[in-house]
């Protein structure tokens, strides 16, 4: 999903060169805005053609609504994309990007020289959609203004140096749906997150931390369709993620828990057909592997190895699924592994 996403942000840059010459005036303040955020990042290689005798909303990286809102012809700046710059050095200037006051995309990506914190600033853009700041040096906590953003769908601040505690605030902005938090060096407990009910289809990885704690309760009213909390230190039961009673989560397409303390009865859980991948291994899971697993054709990636599971393996995952799905439990027997069933 995030590949995907990175995608179409491209996708909307190379669109945006090509239809440039339908582009609106630009508006004078958000001009400003612009030439201050090329200034603190080091007038780099990138910001080359930004300059006042192009309209702002022509510059590679801007996209601009068609209108000011209120009637008039001049475009007003909704979109920044900065990305794969090493030239780019500094803090994220965050009063600059601020006076962007209609952005609802932000998105910094791979400017590996780009350091100091996730500015308080970014807190005052009221109609902030989508806020990626991935694979910089950024370090320092997870903001607790981020919660503050009530307009935010998505967060990626995957790939950074944060450090600290997911702060619950994040739990607020009621359309957020998607969250990525992976590989930073967070700690402490996962807050409860992603309970928006606007949205049906929630991403959440928080994978490669330092995580440590349940999973939490509320976890199990959330659509998850893609969840990756590998890499951490959780423990105790994740069965909530996958649906209780007969209150399946039909839209979960891929969950990777793998490397982490989780100890749970596996017998009981429950498996819906759409799921494609399922990765449960190096923990300490107990209880068999459900027959349904047998049934289950989408799924491509299934491995449980690494846990405290008995029992038989179901015939039909035996031939879908190689011994290096099922190697390394307490008593799992039969093929594909070497030890026969009594
Ligand atoms: C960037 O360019 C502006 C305008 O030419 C200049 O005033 C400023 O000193 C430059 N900054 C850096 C860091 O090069
Ligand atoms: C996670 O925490 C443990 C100790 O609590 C520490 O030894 C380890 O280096 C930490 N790992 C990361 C990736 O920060
Ligand atoms: C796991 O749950 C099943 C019923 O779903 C039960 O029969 C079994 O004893 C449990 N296993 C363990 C080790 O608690
Ligand atoms: C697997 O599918 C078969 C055929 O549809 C069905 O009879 C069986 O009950 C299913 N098994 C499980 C455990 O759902
Ligand atoms: C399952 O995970 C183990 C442990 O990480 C790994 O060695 C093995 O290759 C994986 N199996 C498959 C089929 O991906």
């Amino acid at each position: 999903m995030r590949a995907i996403h990175i995608l179409a942000v491209l996708l909307l840059l190379a669109a945006g060169g090509a239809a440039g010459a339908e582009k609106k005036a630009c508006h004078g303040g958000d001009e400003a805005a612009l030439l201050a955020v090329k200034a603190a990042f080091s007038n780099a290689s990138s910001f080359v053609s930004w300059t006042p005798d192009i309209p702002c909303c022509h510059w590679p990286g801007i996209d601009c609504s068609d209108d000011d809102g209120s009637g008039g012809t001049t475009g007003r700046v909704v979109s920044l994309a900065i990305l794969r710059d090493d030239g780019i050095t500094g803090v994220v200037p965050g009063d600059a990007i601020a006076g962007l006051t209609r952005l609802q995309i932000l998105f910094l990506f791979k400017l590996p020289r780009v350091s100091g914190t996730i500015p308080a600033a970014l807190a005052r853009l009221s109609g902030l959609k989508e806020l990626t700041i991935s694979r910089t040096g950024v370090s320092g906590p997870v903001p607790s203004f981020l919660g503050a953003l009530k307009a935010l769908e998505s967060l990626d601040l995957s790939f950074n140096a944060l450090t600290g505690a997911i702060p619950p605030s994040l739990g607020a902005p009621p359309r957020l749906i998607s969250v990525d938090l992976s590989r930073n060096r967070l700690t402490g407990r996962i807050p409860p997150l992603l309970l928006s009910k606007a949205g049906p289809q929630a991403f959440l990885s928080l994978s490669h931390n330092n995580l440590s704690g349940g999973i939490p309760a509320e976890f199990a009213a959330v659509n998850f369709e893609q969840i990756d909390l590998s890499r951490n230190q959780l423990t105790g039961d994740a069965s909530l993620l996958f649906g209780r009673g007969d209150d399946d989560k039909p839209v979960l397409d891929s969950a990777d828990l793998s490397r982490n303390a989780l100890s749970f009865n596996m017998s009981g859980l429950r498996l819906t057909r759409r799921l494609d991948s399922l990765d449960l291994s190096h923990n300490m899971i107990y209880g068999g592997i459900p027959a349904v697993v047998a049934n289950l054709t989408n799924l491509q990636v299934f491995n449980v190895s690494y846990n405290r599971l008995c029992g038989a393996v179901p015939v039909g995952a035996a031939a879908r699924y190689d011994l290096y799905s099922f190697a390394h439990n307490k008593c799992l027997c039969g093929a594909p592994l070497p030890d026969a069933c009594r």
